[in-house]
């Protein structure tokens, strides 16, 4: 067997394991592992041992100075109604010049709801049990339909769940969207270590690699080309959002309409938490620069920490909806070596594994460390950044657990909410429980309604009005 120049690589720097059973593999196990190891940057991987792992003081955030991030008000609460019309004005002119497309970032394993599909399959409204996707896709189609153009639609898959995810579309005809329209591509990943830094197998033939997390997206829209579709295309922004949240707006023309007035690379979303411990991120400045804290990041005395009227002063969550410029992306995820790079996060996991001898390991506990980006570290880079309120009921009812919160069953309840104030708001009234949640099920398809304006256009030119005392699918 001729040594390939990248084993003697690996073993030089204490990782030649990964080799271990290479003489026993077929060639095309060979050839697969070989290809597999060439992603490897092996100098980052030594630094992130060092730093992240060996030495985790280095890990320390830098939290002086931190101070709350302003934010523009939503005009429910005390936002100036006249700068959200302006705001939407500039955002529906964006889309009707087809400078806007979508983008979901569903490269994510989604292991705590305990499903074993592409999260983006998963049923989710309450009578026709659409999955994520279909909502996404009626939502996009809907906002088409009202500003008479094309809405483009970017989907970040990672290795584990791209071809499940292209074939879903595939079979359902992209839910009524162009297949031309739907642009799917892999994010980049990495490999698993343990603690003493050596490189994770999977099998006798495979490194445990995983996704690099949703803050890869940036150099994957680039490296994939999508970037290069956006330029040809003349599209100027990417309306940002995760795949596990269907009541999001997929497009909200004051959001875009804010960022283009500022001249934003990058712009976010931000709801006041609900109660100091919950798990969003919280938008702070730290000098000029606006940035996100993780929420198992924030120290306790930080986090509930209140101002002078007694609420929380770090109030503003992350609910990672965010507007993109191209040149932003470009920017951030272009490879020049100029580019500032995001950092990576480490996470401890129980990674599936091989022993010794080859034979397969489901650890109990974790055993191995995997390494993310998130994409909400690159607003520090940004030199103009707008971080605007939205409406927890109208935004962000997102399915991560299996019971209890942000459950497919809170998720089931905050669309029928969504869908009887929608009704509320043209007179209809709607018999709920103590929580506000409807009495009988309510499904509306973002076709008939994306949002309470939509909603009541439909309405006033439905002939039959749907009887109010039944369950109500539109
Ligand atoms: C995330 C945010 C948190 C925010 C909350 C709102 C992080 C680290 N935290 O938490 O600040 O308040 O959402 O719901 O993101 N994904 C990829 N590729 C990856 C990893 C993730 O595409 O490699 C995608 C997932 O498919 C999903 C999204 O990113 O759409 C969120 O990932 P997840 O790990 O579930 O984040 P959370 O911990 O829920």
């Amino acid at each position: 067997m001729t040594q390939s120049p990248l084993i003697e690589q690996f073993t030089n720097a204490g990782q030649g394991h990964v080799f271990q059973f290479f003489g026993t593999l077929s060639t095309e196990e060979q050839e697969s592992l070989l290809a597999e190891a060439a992603e490897i940057d092996l100098q980052e991987i030594a630094t992130l041992h060092r730093t992240l792992v060996a030495g985790a003081e280095a890990e320390h955030q830098d939290f002086s100075g931190l101070e709350p991030a302003p934010y523009i008000a939503h005009p429910s609460q005390v936002g100036n109604s006249a700068s959200w019309d302006e705001a939407r004005q500039a955002g529906e002119a964006a889309l009707r010049n087809g400078s806007v497309a979508a983008f979901v970032v569903a490269g994510g394993q989604g292991t705590r709801l305990g499903y074993d599909k592409p999260k983006g399959l998963y049923p989710v409204t309450p009578i026709r049990q659409k999955s994520l996707f279909q909502v996404f896709a009626e939502k996009v189609r809907g906002a088409e339909n009202t500003y008479e153009t094309t809405i483009p639609w970017f989907i970040m898959t990672s290795h584990v769940n791209h071809q499940d995810t292209v074939d879903f579309f595939e079979s359902n005809q992209h839910f009524g969207l162009k297949s031309e329209q739907v642009h799917f591509f892999r994010q980049g990943r990495m490999p698993a270590i343990d603690t003493s830094g050596k490189i994770l197998l999977s099998s006798k033939s495979s490194i445990a690699m995983s996704p690099d997390g949703h803050g890869g997206s940036l150099r994957a829209l680039v490296r994939s080309g999508a970037t290069q579709v956006m330029e040809e295309n003349n599209i100027e922004v990417l309306s940002y959002f995760q795949v596990d949240n269907p009541l999001i707006k997929v497009i909200d023309p004051a959001f875009i309409g804010f960022h283009l007035q500022n001249q934003a690379g990058m712009s976010s979303k931000m709801i006041p938490k609900a109660y100091a411990e919950e798990k969003v991120g919280v938008f702070c400045t730290q000098g000029n620069k606006t940035l996100v804290i993780e929420y198992s990041d924030l120290p306790e005395d930080l986090m509930h920490a209140t101002d002078e009227f007694g609420q929380l002063k770090f109030l503003s969550g992350s609910i990672a909806i965010h507007v993109l410029s191209r040149d932003f992306i470009i920017q951030m995820g272009g490879g020049d070596a100029s580019a500032p790079s995001l950092p990576l996060h480490r996470a401890n996991k129980k990674i599936p594994t091989i022993d010794a001898d080859g034979n397969a390991v489901s650890p109990a506990e974790p055993n191995g460390i995997k390494f993310e980006m998130f994409v909400f570290d690159a607003l520090p880079f940004s030199d103009h950044t707008v971080t605007i309120e939205t409406q927890r009921e109208s935004d962000f009812s997102p399915v991560k657990n299996a019971e209890g919160l942000d459950s497919p069953k809170t998720c089931r309840d905050d669309q029928m909410k969504e869908f009887a104030s929608w009704l509320e708001n043209v007179g209809a009234k709607v018999a709920t429980d103590n929580n506000g949640v409807p009495l009988n099920s309510i499904e509306v398809s973002p076709l008939f309604g994306y949002d309470a304006n939509s909603f009541a256009t439909s309405w006033s030119q439905l002939a039959n009005k749907p009887d109010l005392t039944e369950s109500i699918d539109l």
